[in-house]
């Protein structure tokens, strides 16, 4: 598996936690997320650390400030050695566009991935932004307007996948959470699908956290997961 599809979501409170379980998987098998809670407990050290065991690493900061700081995040990220960074696209199509720029030059190029609505947001509270409406709607708004300011993609639902991919084309990339292997309990996430109904649906990388980081044996089930993707069963 040289291009691996699953994001394993690093949800650990500390550094050696993570190493604890990352010790136990390998780069053939998935990427890996690092969001706030790990960041700000571990730091960019454990960030070029995963990188150096061969990790690709998606900086999951969802940055969302004013053009010129999210442009110099990305930049510090960058340098990292980072493959994906997250920004919201309700920051704006000029931040977006300052972010892209602001990676413009690195090489290896970080992919630039925009957040839509987040799925914790009902109807009622994006009313309350003064975003009417259905939440399709914006979220087909909002990734419209990232395509535009030039990000690689956004993260989207399962269920959202096929008109996002029909819509933006097979470049535009899609990073879904959401994600349960068939035989697997749902945690708090309500709206779920299959590893395998996420690819067809048209997402590029599925996020997946708890079904793997507290599997008993991890590189077991990403190896399952990994098969079922792509319909060969063991
Ligand atoms: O453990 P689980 O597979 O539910 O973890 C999913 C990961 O994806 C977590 O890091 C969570 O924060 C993230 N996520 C999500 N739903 C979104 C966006 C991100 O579950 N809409």
């Amino acid at each position: 598996m040289i291009e691996p599809k699953i994001i394993v979501a690093l949800d650990y409170a500390d550094a050696h936690s993570a190493l604890q379980f990352v010790n136990r998987i390998e780069p053939r098998a998935c990427r890996l997320k690092v969001g706030q809670e790990l960041f700000i407990a571990a730091g960019p050290q454990l960030v070029e650390q995963l990188v150096r065991r061969g990790f690709s690493v998606f900086l999951d900061l969802k940055f969302h400030d004013i053009p010129h700081t999210v442009a110099q995040a990305c930049k510090a990220a960058s340098k990292l050695g980072v493959w994906m960074l997250s920004a919201h696209a309700l920051g704006g199509s000029t931040m977006l566009a300052a972010a892209r720029e602001a990676l413009g030059g690195v090489m290896p190029r970080p992919l630039l991935i925009a957040v839509t609505v987040p799925t914790s947001m009902g109807r009622e509270e994006l009313g309350h932004l003064g975003i009417g409406g259905e939440i399709d709607v914006a979220v087909l708004r909002l990734a419209r307007l990232a395509h535009q300011s030039g990000t690689d993609g956004v993260v989207c639902s399962g269920h959202e996948a096929p008109q996002l991919k029909k819509q933006f084309g097979r470049e535009f990339c899609l990073v879904t959470p959401g994600i349960r292997p068939a035989q697997t309990g749902h945690d708090d996430q309500l709206r779920v699908v299959t590893p395998r109904q996420a690819v067809l649906n048209g997402a590029d990388y599925l996020v997946i956290g708890r079904p793997v980081t507290q599997a008993a044996d991890p590189l077991r089930v990403l190896q399952d997961i990994n098969r079922e993707m792509t319909g060969n069963q063991a």
